[in-house]
C-alpha cells in the first residue's frame, strides 16, 4: 500500500512533467525522488522515508526547510498583499530589502534592481554595464570577458558568458562570444602555490584588457568558488588583482555571487575576502532562503546616475520581469536576513564547516580521491581514475551518479556534479547530520571507484 504511493506519482510526473537539467530517459533506470515534506535539513518523501538535502536544494536553502520563522513572515505577508506591479509602484517589503541590501553588501553598491532568477540578474547586470557605456559615449564597448568553466546560468545572454561547455555546445550559433579567461582554478594545488597560481592567471587576463583595450564592457566571475564547473576554488588576491586590473583599464567587474552570496564561502559574500566592491553585484538563490524565485542587482551610484535623464534621451533602463519586486519574495527575504541577526552565524558556520573536514579525514588517502577542497560552507571531494600522476575520469562513465544512487538508497541527498562530490548543507545542519553525510558520502565514493 505504502510502496505505492511513490510510484503512483512518478508515474504521474513521468506522464506529464520535464525535469531541469536532466535527461529524461535517465528516469527509467533512476527513480525520481518524491518528496511531500521538508523539515530543517531533512526532506520526507511519500512513504515516510528521510532524506538530508547536502546540498540545499541547489543551493538556495540556509535556515532549514519549513523554516518557522521565514514561513511565518511569507504567510502573514500573503495575508496583506502577495503582490503588486512595482513600476510606478513601491511597497514597504520592496523598499525595507532594498535597505538591508544596501546595508550589508560592500559600499559602493547602492542601488538595487529586483528581478526574479539567477539567470535574469546575470542578463541585467550585461545590459546595464553595456547601456552604462553607450550612455557615457564609449558604444565601441561590446564585449564581455569570462572565466574558463565559468557558470552564469542558461538563458542565452547568461549562457553565452559561462564557459560550461556541455550546458552550451547545442546553442552556439545563438550566443554572443565572449572573451575566455583562464580560470584562478586552483585544483590539486598545495594552498601555499594559490596565490602565486592566482596572480600568473592575472597576469593572463591582463593581456586580454590590454589587447581589447576600449572594447570590453565587462568581466564577469563567480568570487572564489565556480560552483556548477565542479566546486572549482581559489583565492581572495584573486578578486583584489582583478578590481585593481579592472580599474586600470576601465572595465566593469560583474560579481555574480548567486550561489556564493549570503554566507556559504565564509564572509556574508564572498567578495568581502577581497576586500573589494564590484561594479555590479547579482543576488539570488541565498536570498530568499530557498522559499521563492527572487534575485537582484546591486550597482553603484555612478552607474545608475548615467541612466538618470530625460525620458527622450532614451537613456533609461527599460526592462522588467512581471514577478519583480513580489511581496511575498521580499517577505521571506527579509525573514531571511532576521535570522542572520538573531545569531552570529558566520561564526557557527566556522565550527560546522571544520566539522565537515574532519569527517572526510579518512579520504585523505583513498586512491581515487584525487583533491579534497573546501571554502566555508562547500566542501568537494574530487573522485579520479588515478591520483599520482593525476588521471580524470571519463565524464560518460557518470561515476557522481553511482554515488547519487547509493547516497539515495541510505538517505542522503547528493547530486555530485561528474565526478565531483560535494556538500553545501544548509546551516542548520548539525555534528550528527554531517557525519552521517561524510559516511554515506564515503560508502558512495568507494562503490563508484571500485572498478
Ligand atoms: C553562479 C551562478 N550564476 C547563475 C546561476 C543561475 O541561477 P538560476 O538557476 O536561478 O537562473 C547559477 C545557478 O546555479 C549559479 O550557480
Amino acid at each position: 500500500m505504502n510502496r505505492s504511493k511513490n510510484e503512483a506519482i512518478r508515474q504521474r510526473d513521468l506522464a506529464v512533467l520535464w525535469h531541469p537539467t536532466t535527461q529524461m530517459k535517465d528516469h527509467e533506470w533512476l527513480p525520481l525522488l518524491p518528496v511531500s515534506s521538508g523539515q530543517g535539513v531533512w526532506l520526507t518523501d511519500m512513504e515516510g522515508k528521510r532524506y538530508i538535502d547536502a546540498i540545499s536544494s541547489w543551493w538556495v536553502n540556509l535556515f532549514g526547510h519549513a523554516n518557522p520563522h521565514i514561513s511565518a513572515a511569507v504567510s502573514e505577508q500573503a495575508s496583506r498583499l502577495e503582490h503588486v506591479i512595482l513600476a510606478g509602484v513601491t511597497h514597504e517589503p520592496a523598499v525595507r530589502l532594498a535597505e538591508k541590501l544596501v546595508d550589508i553588501t560592500p559600499p559602493a553598491l547602492e542601488r538595487v534592481f529586483f528581478a526574479d532568477s539567477g539567470a535574469s540578474a546575470v542578463e541585467i547586470s550585461l545590459k546595464m554595464s553595456f547601456h552604462y557605456w553607450r550612455n557615457t559615449g564609449e558604444s565601441g564597448r561590446t564585449r564581455f570577458v569570462t572565466l574558463s568553466n565559468s557558470y552564469h546560468g542558461d538563458t542565452l545572454g547568461a549562457l553565452s558568458v559561462g564557459d560550461a561547455g556541455l550546458f552550451k555546445e547545442a546553442y552556439e550559433p545563438l550566443l554572443m562570444e565572449p572573451l575566455v579567461a583562464p580560470s584562478p582554478d586552483c585544483f590539486a594545488l598545495p594552498p601555499a602555490q594559490w596565490d602565486a597560481h592566482a596572480s600568473s592567471k592575472l597576469a593572463e587576463m591582463r593581456k586580454i584588457f590590454a589587447r581589447h583595450d576600449g572594447e570590453i564592457c565587462a568581466v564577469i566571475i563567480e568570487p572564489l568558488v565556480q560552483c556548477a564547473g565542479g566546486m572549482r576554488m581559489y583565492p581572495p588576491s584573486y578578486l583584489t588583482g582583478l578590481r585593481t586590473l579592472c580599474d586600470e583599464y576601465r572595465i566593469h567587474l560583474i560579481a555574480d555571487e548567486i550561489a556564493v552570496g549570503f554566507g556559504r564561502t565564509g564572509s556574508m559574500f564572498a567578495c568581502e575576502q577581497g576586500g573589494i566592491s564590484p561594479d555590479f553585484m547579482c543576488l539570488s538563490k541565498g536570498l530568499t532562503g530557498g522559499y521563492l524565485p527572487m534575485s537582484a542587482v546591486m550597482t553603484s551610484h555612478k552607474v545608475y546616475e548615467a541612466f538618470y535623464a530625460e525620458y527622450t534621451s532614451l537613456r533609461g533602463f527599460l526592462h522588467s520581469h512581471s514577478y519583480t519586486g513580489n511581496a511575498l519574495a521580499c517577505a521571506a527575504a527579509l525573514a531571511t536576513m532576521e535570522l542572520f541577526e538573531a545569531r552570529d552565524v558566520l561564526a557557527d558556520n566556522r565550527v560546522l564547516a571544520s566539522l565537515m573536514l574532519d569527517a572526510v579525514e579518512p579520504l585523505r588517502e583513498h586512491d581515487h580521491v584525487g583533491d579534497i577542497r573546501q571554502t566555508g560552507m562547500i566542501l568537494a571531494l574530487e573522485m579520479v581514475a588515478q591520483r599520482d600522476p593525476m588521471i580524470e575520469y571519463d565524464w560518460k562513465q557518470r561515476r557522481g551518479m553511482r554515488v547519487y544512487e547509493y547516497a539515495m538508497a541510505q538517505g542522503v541527498l547528493l547530486r555530485p556534479i561528474g565526478n565531483v562530490v560535494y556538500f553545501m548543507p544548509p546551516y542548520v545542519v548539525n555534528a550528527d547530520e554531517i557525519r552521517l553525510m561524510a559516511k554515506v558520502a564515503m560508502g558512495g565514493i568507494n562503490l563508484a571507484t571500485k572498478d
